[in-house]
């Protein structure tokens, strides 16, 4: 695999598909043993999430529910410090088991924004499910249950994420070259 280009930036290879899969397949296995007969509530948060949650969400063999949230904070490669509610939460989460689904924690300001409203309508339990951590760039401190891949501070495209919209099809992660 080369670089490739995303609008006026060039990205090069980082992580492959079948790395992505096995680590998917690693967090659905302990999903699988840590919420038996707990009818876990998965809480995706959009866009970035679509195809982590799609994939985790496939392999687990439990009984399980997931709802959307859209949350956004990104200009281009930075965090806007800004997050937005573009599409709110319908479900109850009273009693229930919650995993937040992310694609990427980078500061932590979308999920110290938000989890505050999700302690409020008192769930069971609550835990974080992400892909990507990047504890180099945290600002406010959020522990993640479920990380994936921890990751230096660099941006990242592909496998859902994008930079300006695109690269969210990529089946790769890719990361910004010097
Ligand atoms: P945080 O609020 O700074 O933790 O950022 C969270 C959100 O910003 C993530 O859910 C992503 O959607 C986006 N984001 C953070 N880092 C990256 C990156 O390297 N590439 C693409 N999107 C990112
Ligand atoms: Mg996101």
């Amino acid at each position: 695999m080369s670089k490739i280009r995303v609008h006026d930036k060039f990205f090069e290879p980082y992580l492959s598909a079948t790395s992505i899969e096995e680590k998917v397949e690693l967090i659905a296995n302990q999903i699988n043993h840590d919420y038996a007969d707990k009818n876990p509530l998965f809480i995706a948060v959009l866009n970035g999430s679509f195809m982590f949650a799609a994939d985790l969400f496939k392999r687990l063999t439990i009984e399980a529910e997931i709802s959307f949230i859209k949350l956004a904070s990104y200009k281009g490669t930075k965090s806007s410090g800004h997050v937005i509610t573009a599409i709110g939460l319908d479900a109850e989460l009273y009693g229930r088991n919650v995993v937040i689904v992310e694609d990427i924690v980078d500061t932590g300001k979308t999920l110290h924004k938000f989890l505050p409203q999700l302690h409020h309508q008192q769930p069971a339990s609550l835990k974080i499910a992400a892909l990507l951590y990047k504890p180099e760039a945290v600002i406010y401190p959020v522990a993640v249950d479920y990380v994936g891949f921890s990751i230096p501070n660099k941006f990242v495209v592909g496998y859902g994420l994008d930079y300006n919209g695109l690269g969210r099809n990529i089946k790769e992660i890719y990361r910004l070259a010097d």
